[in-house]
């Protein structure tokens, strides 16, 4: 039981918190089967216990921490934005963050050339939020321009994308979803291109070839009928870390043209250098000559402002964006959340981004991420693990019972759960998805402290299967 100075902190909370995502039964029963770690403050990767024990954080606060807990740079854009202005209504006003977040947005999305680029930006307050909205501004362009019947959305299977019923509908984690299923809206699933779902001897773009063979299949099968693609580009991330060859970018980018369907990218998990480019959409390999994709939305969100606070933005195409004006409001986004665009969470992405320039983040992240590649590689060996992939500053590792693609662990003996407990006694937060253990650490994690992760990993591994 975790106790402090101030008595018995587990009970006060237990009394009045119920927790996200979370069985709270596993914390009530006592044992510590899933213990409940109270967090004091944030230094860079760490993570500081009000008893003073330090947490290395492996998985960036649910990914959404980039340069460290506690940044100076951002705490210090925050407070100046809070003695100036905390909080406007962005319905008929305006202020400067907003604006220039914009602006700084349109700058750094993924271009292609011949393609008009990204021109809009709608702010939401959290990525869920910001699904929903890219979802009802793709249904409702085609509302707006008469073509009634497309009202289905494409998603790909093991895809995840929030838990609002919207974003749940477009998910495919039966965990999250199964118990919702009759109150969401239709969805049609399509293999993933997931490349550790290849048969034996196939590659990952083979793998990603075949995904979207399937793909073409679905959209012709339901031609005229379909408003959007939803997809995470790179790595499906609450699916359990699972990457695919970033040939199906460019594959769904030729498919929803030719069949006048809106790609929406999911970049909420991936987006702002998590699989080694800003965007993991630039890595779709070339087409006459350049490389990456632009999709139609885009969303983004977590490390958008560094991790410090809510807010998404969904960047539209001016296509998009002219088929909402019109004399009647009925033919308008009317989408609205009360904090849209809060000037306290611009300002703090404002200064995420140009902690990207000043730091150069992406070269230091690519000298991060090859250290990672080698420390991740011997693992590869463990007779548990079936699987280690890396995208940029994700690794992940899938146990197994026999270290083949196979022979998944029994759910019940809890694999993944007893490896984050072994990882907490020892410092670190390895969150598992499953049985699948990750490091995702924030962008500052250094040589230290990734020798330290490597370590308790394989000593979590080793102890949770035994
Ligand atoms: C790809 C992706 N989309 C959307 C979301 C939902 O974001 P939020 O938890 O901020 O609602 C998540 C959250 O993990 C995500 O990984």
């Amino acid at each position: 039981m975790i106790t402090d100075a101030t008595g018995d902190w587990r009970a006060r909370d237990l009394a009045v918190l119920w927790h996200p995502c979370t069985q709270m039964r596993e914390h009530h029963q006592g044992d510590d089967t899933l213990p409940l770690v109270p967090i004091e403050r944030g230094d860079g990767a760490w993570l500081i216990g009000r008893d003073g024990r330090r947490y290395l954080d492996a998985v960036s606060s649910w990914w959404t921490n980039l340069f460290g807990h506690a940044e100076p740079r951002i705490g210090a854009a925050i407070a100046a934005q809070a003695g100036a202005l905390e909080q406007v209504i962005l319905a008929g006003f305006s202020h400067a963050p907003a604006v220039e977040l914009a602006e700084r947005l349109l700058q750094v999305a993924p271009r292609e050339p011949g393609r008009a680029p990204l021109a809009k930006v709608f702010y939401a307050d959290n990525g869920s939020a910001g699904v929903e909205a890219a979802l009802k501004m793709a249904f409702h362009w085609f509302h707006n321009h008469g073509e009634h019947r497309r009202r289905k959305f494409v998603a790909l299977e093991n895809g995840y994308h929030g838990e609002t019923l919207g974003a749940l509908a477009v998910g495919d984690v039966p965990l999250y979803r199964r118990v919702y299923a009759p109150l969401l809206l239709e969805a049609l699933f399509t293999p993933s291109p997931d490349a550790y779902l290849a048969e034996p001897g196939e590659s990952a773009a083979q793998r990603a070839e075949r995904a979207a063979d399937a793909l073409r299949e679905l959209l012709e099968a339901h031609a005229g009928e379909i408003c959007a693609l939803i997809l995470e580009p790179r790595v499906q991330c609450a699916g359990g870390m699972r990457m695919h060859d970033p040939l199906y970018l460019r594959r769904a980018r030729e498919l929803c043209d030719a069949h006048g369907v809106f790609l929406i990218a999911d970049e909420i998990a991936v987006g702002f250098g998590r699989t080694g480019t800003l965007f993991a959409c630039e890595q779709a390999p070339a087409d006459n000559g350049a490389t990456g994709i632009q999709p139609d939305l885009m969303c983004v969100s977590k490390g958008l402002t560094g991790g410090f606070l809510p807010l998404a933005a969904v960047l539209a195409t001016q296509r998009i964006y002219d088929g909402f004006l019109d004399d009647s409001r009925e033919r308008a986004f009317l989408h609205s959340h009360s904090y849209t665009g809060n000037p306290l969470a611009c300002a703090a992405a404002l200064a995420s981004l140009s902690i990207f320039d000043s730091d150069d983040v992406l070269a230091r992240n690519r000298a991060t991420s090859a250290r990672m590649s080698a420390l991740a590689a011997p693992f590869a060996d463990h007779r548990h693990v079936a699987d280690v992939r890396q995208a940029g500053m994700i690794v992940a590792f899938e146990l197994t019972r026999d270290g083949d693609r196979r022979t998944p662990f029994d759910p019940a003996q809890r694999v993944g759960l007893r490896a984050y407990r072994a990882a907490l006694e020892r410092g670190v937060v390895l969150r598992p998805l499953g049985d699948i253990l990750y490091w995702m650490p924030p962008y500052c994690v250094d040589d230290a402290q990734l020798s330290l992760l490597a370590e308790v990993t394989r000593a979590v591994i080793d102890e949770a299967t035994a």
